[in-house]
């Protein structure tokens, strides 16, 4: 018995020593059980800096409307700040992996990513995350990734767990100190949980906490964005150091739109923990 346990934690460990100091210890969860994680693997992708890059343009708070609306051209859902005498300790929250259909008139293959992270705003040197890319096809078929990224040290695209269109993921990322952390990608519907313990990474400031969709830049370059399915963040929320909840309520509602002006896509709130993303049709 006590060799059997031995060889499933042994299994169930792998370490992997990513650049410069920045290390990972993944462990792989099936249904509640430690299992072996050595069919995952993490492949090093360029680090996008996923969001918040690009042109910032200005906030305006509606008198009509509680949504406290700000625009950007690359994403589109939900941020909060707290404040440096009371840091981020944990951001949450459940969403669905991006269910994608082609945008008319623009070409295949086209995107949108679906995360959530802390930091990349106020503090735009380093910028802790996780989520899911799908990717549409010019034949409609789709294709899904978990990934993570530690900002600007490194970003692992995972291969070998099954992300499907429409999969209730969760984010669950704990921060310990500004340089250790813990994430944890769930895919509720699956059942398997991957646990990332980060040491070493670029310091973070733990101010801003955000859930997010997203038109990604790569090389310099926006990647064609999808239209998609309403998608859902549910009990989303973050806590700070001194145990401050914070969630949608008085976030800033981020609204994307493109050169021209259209609205592509932008959260609606239902309460303080549960927001839509929308999809503009055009
Ligand atoms: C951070 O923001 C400053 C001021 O807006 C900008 O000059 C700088 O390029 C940004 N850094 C990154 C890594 O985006
Ligand atoms: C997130 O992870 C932390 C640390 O393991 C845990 O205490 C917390 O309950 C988790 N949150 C949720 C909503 O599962
Ligand atoms: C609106 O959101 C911004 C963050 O972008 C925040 O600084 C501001 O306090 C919010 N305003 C209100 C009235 O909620
Ligand atoms: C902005 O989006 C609208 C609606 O999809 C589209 O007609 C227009 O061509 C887009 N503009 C740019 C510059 O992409």
């Amino acid at each position: 018995m006590r060799s059997l346990v031995h060889s499933l934690l042994v299994t169930a460990l792998m370490i992997w020593s990513a650049v410069a100091d920045l290390r990972y210890v993944a462990t792989l969860e099936q249904d509640g059980r430690a299992v072996d994680a050595s069919h995952i693997e993490f492949v090093k992708t360029p680090p996008l800096r996923h969001g918040r890059h690009g042109r910032h343009a200005s906030s305006r708070r509606d008198a009509n409307a509680k949504d406290n609306i700000s625009y950007s051209d690359n994403w589109c859902g939900v941020s909060h700040r707290s404040t440096p005498s009371d840091p981020v300790s944990n951001i949450f929250g459940y969403f669905t992996v991006p269910d994608l259909k082609l945008r008319p008139g623009i070409p295949a293959p086209q995107f949108a990513a679906a995360w959530i992270g802390v930091d990349g705003a106020k503090c735009n040197s380093t910028m802790l995350q996780a989520g899911v890319t799908t990717v549409v096809n010019a034949n409609g078929g789709q294709s899904a990734s978990a990934w993570w990224e530690w900002f600007p040290e490194a970003s692992y695209s995972i291969k070998g767990l099954t992300v499907k269109p429409g999969d209730w993921m969760s984010i669950n990322i704990t921060i310990k100190d500004e340089r250790t952390a813990r994430v944890v990608v769930t895919n509720a519907q699956r059942g398997y949980a991957i646990t990332l313990a980060l040491t070493e990474g670029p310091k973070l400031c733990r101010l801003d906490t955000e859930w997010i969709l997203e038109d990604f830049y790569e090389k310099n370059a926006q990647v064609a964005f999808a239209t998609f399915s309403d998608l859902w963040f549910l009990d989303v929320a973050a806590t700070t150091v001194a145990g401050k909840t914070i969630g949608v309520d008085g976030a800033a509602m981020v609204h994307m739109k493109n050169e021209t002006g259209s609205v592509l896509c932008w959260p609606e709130q239902w309460d303080s923990s549960n927001f839509v993303v929308l999809s503009g049709s055009g």
